[in-house]
């Protein structure tokens, strides 16, 4: 049986719980050829230490941790302790890492990265500074990278504003880059992230592995999940992050649109919004109603996800901690 090539990526990520999570996934079913770190969910430095806390948690101290961007390109930051805590992985009290750092920045690291490696997949789970600037410094990577899987943005609501998603707001102008770099997209927005649910059930299912890893992660995601169901009265901890690495292990978990998508960049109200065209997906609705018109949008760059199977995706990721 011919060996299956694992996809070659590189997960740029703001740890961050769930960006835990989607670390999990990548090293387990890909080739992860590295982690870059970027300010986001907490500080540079403190997502940077978490990203070495995790490699080190999961014996993944083979991949090389480079160190990004500390604030957006306009010079924003916009931590969020409270949903991840003040480290920005709190839960668990893990060990202070000594794994030492790649030599490379983050940007210089995923261009480095690019050119040496045919078809790599960049897995952005932060706002998108470190991809966006690498993108402007050399622009050649654009025709090498083969997908930018990202979660942000959202079909429908924001979680920073009415419309705008964390990750896209932070870093609108990185974020108008990615989109318009002409690289095949996919985008994990909150109108499917939100019900990609680790519920307390799903979470005691992780306890019950019963190894030390599995139980540390129960613990973390116990944590994370505390935070949201008490916040905002979610069913559980919101895996928002390993949804952009999932839809490349089991393509069954979600359901694809193509559509054309943009930033908004100037909105007084509406800055940071992922402006999804899907006007040529004439709702039932219109149908009924007798709409023939031809609802024509513009020239889809990007595959967006607008619906989930959570049961689907939570065994792949129970799966997948229990493997290690
Ligand atoms: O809006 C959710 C996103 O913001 C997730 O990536 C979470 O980790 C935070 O970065
Ligand atoms: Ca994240």
């Amino acid at each position: 049986m011919a060996e299956v090539r694992k996809r070659k990526v590189i997960v740029d990520c703001d740890p961050g719980h769930d960006d835990m999570c989607a670390i999990l996934l990548a090293a387990k079913h890909m080739e992860l050829l590295g982690i870059t770190t970027v300010h986001g969910n907490q500080s540079l430095e403190k997502t940077t230490k978490n990203s070495l806390k995790i490699v080190e948690l999961a014996g993944l101290t083979h991949v090389p941790v480079a160190k990004g961007m500390p604030q957006s390109l306009l010079g924003w930051t916009n931590y969020a302790p409270e949903i991840h805590g003040e480290s920005g992985l709190d839960g668990v009290d893990l060990p202070e890492p000594t794994t030492p750092l790649h030599e490379l920045h983050a940007v210089d690291f995923i261009i480095k990265t690019v050119m040496e490696n045919d078809d790599v997949t960049i897995i952005a789970t932060g706002p998108l500074t470190n991809v966006g600037l690498a993108l402007i410094k050399e622009p050649k990577i654009a025709s090498r990278i083969s997908c930018i899987s990202i979660m942000g943005g959202s079909t429908t609501y924001g979680n920073v504003t009415p419309v705008a998603e964390f990750n896209i707001v932070i870093d609108p102008e990185a974020a108008d880059v990615v989109f318009r770099s002409g690289i095949p997209m996919k985008m994990f927005g909150l109108n499917v992230t939100r019900r990609a649910e680790a519920t307390p059930q799903h979470i005691q299912r992780i306890r019950e592995l019963g190894t030390p890893f599995a139980r540390t992660v129960a613990d973390l995601l116990g944590f994370y999940g505390g935070t949201l169901m008490r916040i905002f009265g979610t069913g559980g901890a919101s895996m928002h992050d390993p949804c952009a690495v999932a839809t490349f292990i089991d393509p069954t978990i979600f359901d694809m649109r193509p559509m054309h998508v943009a930033i908004e960049l100037n909105g007084k109200l509406t800055r940071g919004m992922t402006v999804c065209d899907y006007r040529h997906e004439r709702t039932t609705a219109d149908q009924l109603a007798g709409d023939k018109a031809i609802h024509r949008g513009q020239k889809p760059n990007c595959e967006v996800a607008v619906g989930i199977d959570n049961e689907k995706f939570m065994d792949l990721l129970i799966q997948t901690i229990a493997s290690f």
